[in-house]
């Protein structure tokens, strides 16, 4: 089968952007990993708001997983520009949760809040504390993912993850995301003008898919690109987007 006639039989989960939807053949691919990298201010939260809202208006189940922001501040921001996720979450059909990364059991917490829901749509905003944060691995019983925790402190039996190893966590991250039926979104905060996809430079190359969100100050212009789509033959060429209540929308 080529990719265009596999691109059309996939199921897709609309995103809440009805033309990036159009780009993508109805949505992102059903229980797919899309990492949305871009600069401070490009609208990686809001396009998570609106997947979620997408979700929450097909009378899903959602998941927010808040790694920078504490909850209250991350609803109200969602109210702001349009995305009232209040009714939803006291009917229990979204849960939003502040994950502490200076907590030890950062990748417990978080693996249970993943797999506890029935949910079918979760997002990760953002991996970049996560990837990082200091880890060791506990040598002892390294065969546990519970073992990738944040010690502070270095003995003899632990050995700190860097270089190619730090793929192991983010590869934790992912099979847990991928061991539910959920489709997922994980953002990744990029410095402005970085050659990278991804702060840790690894993400890009796990997610199934790669969404640049960017701007240009002096044109006063900002931009969408799909870098890479698992299963979905797409265009690379960057679109023009605008933000307001609402959310995202293509100009
Ligand atoms: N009501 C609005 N109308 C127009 N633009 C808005 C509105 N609310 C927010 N914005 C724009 O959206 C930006 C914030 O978007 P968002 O929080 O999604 O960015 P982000 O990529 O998640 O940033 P960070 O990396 O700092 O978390 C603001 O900087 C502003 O430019
Ligand atoms: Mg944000």
């Amino acid at each position: 089968m080529d990719i265009l006639q596999e691109s059309k039989i996939i199921r897709r989960i609309n995103t809440g952007i009805k033309e990036l939807d159009e780009l993508l053949y109805g949505g992102l691919p059903e229980r797919s990993i899309t990492l949305v990298s871009g600069p401070p201010g490009s609208g990686k939260s809001i396009l998570c708001f609106q997947f979620l809202y997408e979700g929450i208006k097909n009378g899903e189940q959602v998941l927010y997983l808040s790694l920078d922001k504490k909850e209250k501040g991350v609803i109200l921001q969602a109210k702001a520009i349009g995305f009232d996720f209040q009714p939803a979450i006291a009917k229990g059909k979204a849960k939003f949760r502040y994950l502490n990364i200076n907590k030890k059991q950062v990748y417990e917490t978080m693996t249970n809040e993943i797999m506890e829901g029935n949910y079918t749509r979760i997002v990760l905003d953002s991996i970049t504390p996560l990837s990082e944060m200091p880890l060791y691995v506990d040598e002892r019983n390294n065969s546990s993912p519970y073992t990738y925790t944040y010690t502070g402190s270095i003995d003899a039996e632990e050995t700190i993850l860097t270089g190619p190893t730090r793929r192991r966590h983010l590869r934790f991250i992912i099979t847990a995301l991928e061991s539910t039926d959920a489709t997922s979104i994980i953002t990744s905060e990029l410095p402005f003008g970085s050659p990278y996809l991804s702060r840790d430079g690894i993400s890009e190359f796990l997610a199934d898919g790669v969404i640049l969100l960017n701007y240009d100050p002096t044109m006063d212009r900002r931009k969408l690109s799909v870098i890479k789509m698992r299963n979905t033959k797409h265009t690379l060429k960057p679109q023009n987007i605008q933000i307001g209540y609402g959310g995202i929308q293509f100009v």
